[in-house]
């Protein structure tokens, strides 16, 4: 196997931690990013701590809603790595609540980092990707871009945005040399149940209170009883070592991609019905 220099955003915790982690141990060299890493002669300075590299993984510092920081980061792998060869773009969260109780801020800061913060590592990454003629992104999507989950709406649009902007994306470098895979996690354990954000109005005054608590408990319950990131991690590798790797990787238990499969044969009405049910709302 050549060994490849990966760059993984999010990688302090579940996915990105578990696919650094593995990536690292079949001997790619890999960059991981966390908001709370700090460059190595910042290290020293107050609130900096020693995380600049971690094991095999080396830790950089990135905030995905940031251009700076983002250029920053992906500028110091190419001149400490010489050349980027797959990019994972997987940093991201959720945000709970219902549509109404959710403000335009709240969802805009959703999207500032699951999918402008996409875009940003892509739009810093590319310029390398195209010089070298070759290259693959991988964007950590979600089951729930493909199938959309009520009370959750704006996390699904963040990622059915996510897809199609990605779906252009392949289509526009292809020429380049470079490839582009969507991964599609269904419920895993990791941190993103502890990290999910609640809409403020997401309280006992809401009208929707009731159906959105069973509804999370239901999501919180698949995720915390989901499978362990490191079956992603080996689908990532996966991707990464095919010479020809698909579109799509859904990666899920089997009655979560047979949704996804299942849902362009039925009226919606009745996907619906069995969505609601799913959730208890
Ligand atoms: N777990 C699931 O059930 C599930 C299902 C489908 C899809 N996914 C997707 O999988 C990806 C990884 O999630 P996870 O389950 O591994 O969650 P997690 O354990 O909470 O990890 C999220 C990672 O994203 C990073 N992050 C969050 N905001 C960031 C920002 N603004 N800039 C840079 N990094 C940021 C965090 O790093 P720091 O806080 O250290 O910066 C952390 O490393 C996400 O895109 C999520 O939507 C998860």
């Amino acid at each position: 196997m050549t060994s490849k220099v990966v760059l993984i955003t999010g990688a302090s915790s579940g996915f990105g931690k578990a696919c650094a982690e593995h990536l690292a141990g079949l001997g790619h060299r890999v960059y991981g990013t966390s908001r709370r890493a700090r460059f190595e002669d910042e290290a020293a300075a107050p609130g900096g701590d020693a995380t600049a590299s971690r094991g095999s993984v080396r830790m950089l510092p990135m905030d995905v809603r940031e251009d700076d920081s983002v250029a920053r980061a992906v500028a110091f792998v190419q001149t400490d790595a010489g050349r980027l060869d797959v990019l994972v773009n997987n940093a991201g969260l959720a945000l709970a609540g219902a549509v109404e109780d959710t403000t335009v801020d709240e969802a805009r800061a959703l999207f500032e980092t699951n999918l402008f913060g996409v875009h940003r590592v892509c739009r810093a990454a590319l310029p390398i990707l195209r010089a070298q003629g070759a290259g693959l992104i991988i964007n950590v999507s979600s089951l729930a871009g493909l199938v959309t989950v009520p009370f959750q709406g704006f996390y699904s649009a963040s990622k059915y945005a996510l897809e199609s902007m990605t779906d252009a994306l392949r289509m526009e470098v292809a020429p380049f040399g470079i490839r582009v895979v969507l991964i599609e996690p269904g419920d895993f354990k990791s941190g993103f149940t502890a990290a999910r954000v609640f809409a403020a109005a997401n309280n006992e005054g809401s009208p929707y209170a009731e159906r959105c608590a069973r509804a999370v408990g239901v999501m919180e319950d698949d995720e915390q009883n989901g499978a362990d990131p490191a079956a992603l991690a080996t689908r990532l590798a996966e991707a990464i070592a095919a010479t020809a790797p698909r579109v799509r990787y859904p990666v899920g238990a089997r009655a979560q991609t047979l949704a996804v499969k299942l849902k362009p044969f039925l009226p919606t009405r009745v996907f619906d019905h069995a969505l609601m049910r799913q959730y208890k709302v």
